[in-house]
């Protein structure tokens, strides 16, 4: 085993719904119990997920057994401990990060398969998860922290060419988006996509559709973001505004793929559906807090063969291919940094829908930089 630990493990944790008002507090913790292919990871930079948020707020569960929670999965810092069953080539001094899942079982077809997010056992989210692999039902604690613990499976050097401040949100916010544009052919069997919801996730879907060779159509529910979107690989813009059924009028059938990352409860599903082609898929990677979604016009999927979908992060494979690419095509997302000890400003201001587009948290201590 290389590196010893000589230090505390401490973040910034909400423990009530109030906590996205500002109310985070930094406290001390207790990692999983250190197992041979872990790996520490001193951490500089951790991107603001719309996840943290809901998960802060309890909006998509009873969060009362799980607080306090220290959120945060858009993670990358320099690897100061290393286990010594790690067999992926991390080595203390790498520069490294994880997304938003730290362990699954490892065996299982979806596991082998390279599909660990859909892993039969069930995925350990980098935070509010129970490990059960290794340190059997320790918590898991996120990155908005000064260390972070975890299965060395999940975590992935970033290239050199790759900016790391740049890299952490990609971790999560860019393969959850990188991931269905890939298997559902952007580019090739997908030559037109839409991206609906322009936020963290739907900038990067834009970078990395253009960068795959798609025709691009932005869907927002206002003009504010239109600029910034033909910037950032739209050839189209679409304004569903307050009428969306003449919004998307003259433009019905006119789209192979529609990636969603709306978390809009009341999103207008039937209409975003009238844009596809025969044949076309709809991806739902939103969650909205209700935890449902609009009634579906079932002659609107029948009479076009419209296939919808969803879609969970992306797994360490596909984490590496969209570094790759990243790298190889110089992409760079729109991030604003944020101190770490500012994190109780910054999250209102993610709440607030401000990040244009991705808020990514700075540990100055740690070596980070703003
Ligand atoms: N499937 C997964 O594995 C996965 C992974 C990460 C995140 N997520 C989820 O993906 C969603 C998006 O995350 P994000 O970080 O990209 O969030 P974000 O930065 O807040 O972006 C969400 C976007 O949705 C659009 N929107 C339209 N109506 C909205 C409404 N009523 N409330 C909120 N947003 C509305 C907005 O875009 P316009 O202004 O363009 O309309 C907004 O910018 C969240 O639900 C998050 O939990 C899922
Ligand atoms: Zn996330
Ligand atoms: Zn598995």
């Amino acid at each position: 085993m290389s590196g010893a630990q000589d230090y505390k493990f401490e973040g910034w944790a909400g423990d009530s719904p109030d906590s996205i008002k500002g109310n985070l507090k930094w406290i001390e913790y207790e990692p999983k119990k250190f197992a041979d292919d872990d790996v520490d990871i001193k951490v500089h930079y951790c991107g603001i997920c719309a996840s943290d948020i809901s998960t802060l707020s309890a909006g998509w569960m009873p969060m009362d057994e799980a607080y306090p929670q220290v959120v945060g999965h858009e993670i990358v810092g320099e690897v100061v401990r290393v286990g010594p069953n790690v067999k992926n080539g991390l080595k203390v001094g790498d520069i490294a990060g994880v997304g938003a899942q730290c362990d699954s079982c490892l065996e299982c077809k979806y596991c082998v398969d390279h599909k660990e997010q859909y892993c039969n056992k069930g995925q350990v989210g980098t935070y509010n998860g129970k490990y059960y692999r290794t340190s059997e039902g320790s918590k898991s604690w996120g990155g908005y922290a000064n260390y972070w613990r975890g299965p060395s499976h999940f975590v992935l050097p970033i290239p050199k060419e790759i900016d790391p401040a740049e890299a952490a949100p990609f971790l999560c916010g860019g393969v959850t988006v990188f991931s269905p544009l890939k298997q559902y052919g952007a580019g090739t069997t997908a030559k037109d996509v839409g991206i609906i919801g322009i936020g963290g996730l739907g900038h990067f879907a834009l970078i990395f559709a253009k960068a795959l060779g798609a025709n691009v159509t932005a869907i927002s529910h206002s003009d504010h973001k239109k600029d910034d979107a033909l910037k950032l690989g739209a050839s189209d813009f679409l304004v569903t505004g307050d009428d969306v059924e003449d919004a998307v009028k003259g433009r019905e059938r006119s789209l192979d793929l529609l990636i969603c990352t709306s978390n809009d409860p009341s999103m207008p599903l039937n209409s975003y559906l009238s844009l596809l082609r025969p044949g076309g898929n709809f991806v739902l990677v939103g969650v909205p807090e209700t935890g449902k979604l609009p009634d579906l016009a079932p002659f609107t999927i029948i009479m076009n063969n419209i296939h919808i979908g969803g879609s969970a992060i992306g797994s360490p494979d596909r984490i590496k291919e969209m570094l790759d690419l990243i790298a190889e095509k110089n992409l760079h997302p729109w991030i604003s940094k944020w101190p770490l000890s500012k994190v109780n400003e910054a999250v209102p201001a993610m709440v607030a829908g401000k990040a244009r587009y991705r808020y990514v948290l700075v540990n100055e201590e740690n070596g980070g930089k703003l």
